[in-house]
């Protein structure tokens, strides 16, 4: 095949968008941003983006920022092991390489939660190294480029793959080569529906548009289906606020803020939870009536929570008691405290909404 370099970097120079980290492309800026849209599209991290290098606008502060402050910018971008990966790897950099990324792949890929894209991302954007930077994106470009519908969540596959892209990548721009490709994919060779052929710059040498299977590509093998887990939770309030548990230091939604919450388990009536409740050292007194309904056991509505490897079904009970001493990992929350102090996951919307009405 041609050369694509030539045709792609033409067309991204005039058609990039002008996004705050290619205007100032440091490696923090670089590593930030890419870090947020492993997730998220670019339009939604923007404003996160924006704020969290304001708020922390070194390597240095985000190392120093506390924990609580540090998931309050992350808020509503889920996948919170990120941000924690993030500050865990600023403090490394801090105390190994004086407070500034190494200009160098391997150094960058040891660092926590950074990955063989992250890594190709940062050294090549920002260091102008000849590395690759293959994402989602690039992977769907190439499999439509070459007509190739092996599966890309094969690590042989994605191998495969690289090497094709690093044959196309010019010595000279090889961070623009790699943005360019992940532009392409976001912007012209899109996902899900079709993709914009007639405005795409590679179009005479692209397989999938000559054969007509755009749509079929990349090829994937089917996911494994989500565990569906029941959650049964308490929310809980007395003349003090909210009743909030921190979660564990490790493991799913580590170290965050929720109402208090069984995983995998269903009770069968209010009493069941009171007891529960009781058992982890908080009494409830009455159950609590919702707002013009009959006063009794109050269910609260059932909510749903999608995430990458389990499906939460959540439903529950709502309690008012007593102001009382709470045992470890337990606060009462305000609404003011529950607004602008504690994170809590996308998981408890509903929920969230709830105690700031309650
Ligand atoms: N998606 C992830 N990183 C990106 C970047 N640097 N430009 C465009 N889309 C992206």
């Amino acid at each position: 095949m041609e050369n694509i370099a030539p045709a792609l970097l033409a067309w991204f120079d005039q058609n990039k968008r002008l996004l705050p980290f290619r205007t100032d492309p440091s490696p923090y800026h670089v590593w930030v941003s890419e870090i947020m849209l492993q997730q998220t599209r670019v339009s939604a991290a923007l404003p996160y983006y924006e704020r969290f290098v304001r708020e922390l606008p070194t390597i240095q502060a985000l190392a120093a920022c506390g924990e609580e402050r540090l998931h309050k910018l992350w808020e509503g971008l889920g996948y919170y092991s990120r941000v924690r990966n993030l500050q865990k790897a600023a403090r490394i950099v801090c105390e190994q390489y004086g407070g500034e990324l190494p200009a160098d792949y391997a150094a960058l890929r040891a660092l926590p939660g950074i990955g063989d894209y992250t890594a190709g991302a940062i050294a090549s954007i920002s260091f102008g190294q000849a590395v690759p930077a293959v994402d989602g994106n690039v992977l769907r470009v190439f499999a439509r480029l070459y007509n190739d519908p092996a599966c890309v969540s094969d690590p042989a596959v994605r191998r495969s793959f690289t090497a094709r892209v690093m044959a196309h990548q010019p010595a000279d721009r090889p961070g623009s080569y790699n943005e360019a490709l992940m532009e392409l994919g976001a912007l012209v060779c899109l996902p899900g529906g079709e993709p914009l052929c007639g405005q795409c710059p590679l179009a005479a040498l692209c397989g999938a548009n000559r054969a007509g299977t755009q749509l079929a590509l990349p090829g994937k093998t089917q996911p494994k289906p989500r565990r569906v887990e029941p959650v049964a939770v308490a929310l809980v309030q007395s003349p003090e606020g909210w009743l909030l548990q921190r979660r564990p230091d490790t493991g799913l939604l580590a170290g965050l803020w929720q109402p208090v919450l069984w995983e995998n388990k269903t009770f069968a009536a209010p009493e069941q939870m009171q007891q529960a409740l009781a058992a982890l050292g908080v009494q409830t007194a009455a159950l609590w009536g919702l707002p013009g309904r009959a006063a009794g056991a109050q269910p609260l509505p059932a909510a749903k929570h999608v995430f990458s490897h389990v499906e939460w079904h959540m439903g529950g009970w709502c309690f008012s008691a007593p102001a009382q001493p709470l045992p470890e990992g337990f606060v009462w929350a305000s609404r003011a405290r529950l607004e602008a102090e504690y994170t809590l996951p996308g998981a408890f919307k509903a929920y969230k909404k709830w105690m700031l009405n309650g």
